[in-house]
């Protein structure tokens, strides 16, 4: 066992003078390599939370921090006024392993940013304002992303703010074609909802959803902020179900843990009018010199298909534990849930004790995103002290 120790002066100091959105908890990591964390006092963890699914090349991978070095050395800034080098050169590698025939690339800073890009990219392009959301899905707190997540207690402050959004059922296709109509700029969905506890659409209900768009004329937006690069098993999830996406948000694991996200712009968008919208950090030389390194590492380590083994190998795993607690075991690749019959909070907690690193996925999830880089005994060590913790 670990021993968690707390880190309470470093957790003061946040609580006094962060902005306190964040309830942060008494530990505090100064470091990382691979798939492990180092806290304050030298303990080492297991990270099977990766940032909410960010770092997914793991802590320090050489070729991320080689990249980092050497463009931070020539330059870091340059405005999406004038054009640069590297992020030409990254708009070229990644545009052929792009879902959806995607023709352009818009590049931000975050998740939320992507989506908020994404649903002005729609209503310009169909001159509408509708948008169509899932229950339990999530897409960010900036206003116009926020109205589109489905959690109340994130929205309901806001209510009134940000464009109309309608939330249909996640999974009956029956709902999407009762929703989107003539007025529909965009549905929004997610292939795996991640927040709202690790759950996978139905083949049927993501077919239905192309379909629908492509004969009401709205967008279809796919939100691969926490599922693409690689953390499903395909580079991007959309990919298990062959949909052809309208627009695809990325961020997370697009530049190995660095700020940065992108929304990838299919044929069916025509030209933008300049100054539409725009970033002065977004697809910073940096940012793209990262990001290119992390998917030159993703297709170069084949950690793709890596993600596919193992998660089958930890589902497995998982759902051999024999617990009254635990309701279900579902994930795709290595996005895994563990769906328990009470609270998840407390079993959250004896795993940190105990060395792991995981998240909630609404209140009765337990949720893993361990690194692409993580190695089979890493998986059993975590399988083992879950079932430890359950028992
Ligand atoms: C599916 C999805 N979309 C959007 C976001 C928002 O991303 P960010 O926190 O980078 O703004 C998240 C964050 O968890 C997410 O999981």
């Amino acid at each position: 066992m670990n021993a968690v120790t707390h880190s309470p002066d470093l957790a003061a100091i946040e609580r006094d003078l962060g902005a306190g959105f964040v309830k942060a908890r008494e530990l505090a990591f100064v470091r990382g390599e691979g798939a492990r964390l180092w806290d304050a006092e030298g303990h080492s963890y297991l990270d099977f939370a990766s940032a909410h699914g960010a770092t997914s090349l793991g802590h320090a991978h050489p070729a991320v921090l080689g990249a980092l070095h050497e463009q931070a050395a020539r330059l870091i800034s340059c405005t999406p006024s004038f054009a640069s080098d590297v992020r030409a050169a990254y708009l070229t590698e990644l545009m052929p392993h792009l879902p959806g025939d995607a023709e352009r690339l818009f590049l931000c800073n975050s998740g939320t940013e992507s989506v908020e890009a994404a649903l002005k990219i729609a209503r310009l392009a169909t001159g509408r304002t509708g948008i169509v959301a899932c229950m339990r899905g999530f897409h960010g707190r900036t206003l116009g992303a926020l109205q589109t997540t489905w959690e109340r207690r994130y929205r309901d402050p806001f209510a009134g703010w940000g464009p109309e959004v309608r939330h249909v059922r996640y999974g009956p296709a029956d709902d999407l074609r009762e929703a989107v109509t003539e007025d529909t700029a965009a549905l929004i969905l997610e292939v795996v909802q991640g927040e709202g506890g690790v759950r996978l659409a139905p083949e049927a209900f993501l077919r239905a959803a192309e379909l629908v768009c492509r004969e009401r004329g709205a967008m279809l937006i796919v939100d691969e902020v926490q599922t693409g690069f690689g953390r499903t098993g395909r580079l991007f999830a959309c990919e298990h179900a062959g949909i052809a996406p309208d627009l695809v948000c990325l961020a997370k694991g697009i530049a190995a843990g660095f700020p940065m996200g992108a929304v990838a712009i299919g044929p069916r968008v025509a030209e933008l009018p300049p100054g539409s919208h725009g970033s002065t950090f977004g697809g910073s030389p940096l940012a793209c010199a990262m990001a290119r390194a992390t998917l030159r590492t993703i297709l170069d380590e084949g950690l793709v298909e890596r993600a596919a083994l193992l998660g089958n190998m930890f589902l497995d795993r998982l759902r051999g534990i024999v617990s009254a607690r635990v309701r279900e075991v579902r994930g795709l690749g290595l996005m895994v849930g563990v769906e328990l019959r009470e609270r998840a909070a407390p079993f959250l907690a004896a795993l940190l004790e105990r060395g792991v690193v995981a998240l909630a996925a609404g209140p009765n999830v337990i949720r893993f995103l361990p690194p692409l880089v993580v190695s089979p005994a890493d998986l059993d060590e975590v399988v083992d002290t879950l079932c430890e913790v359950l028992s």
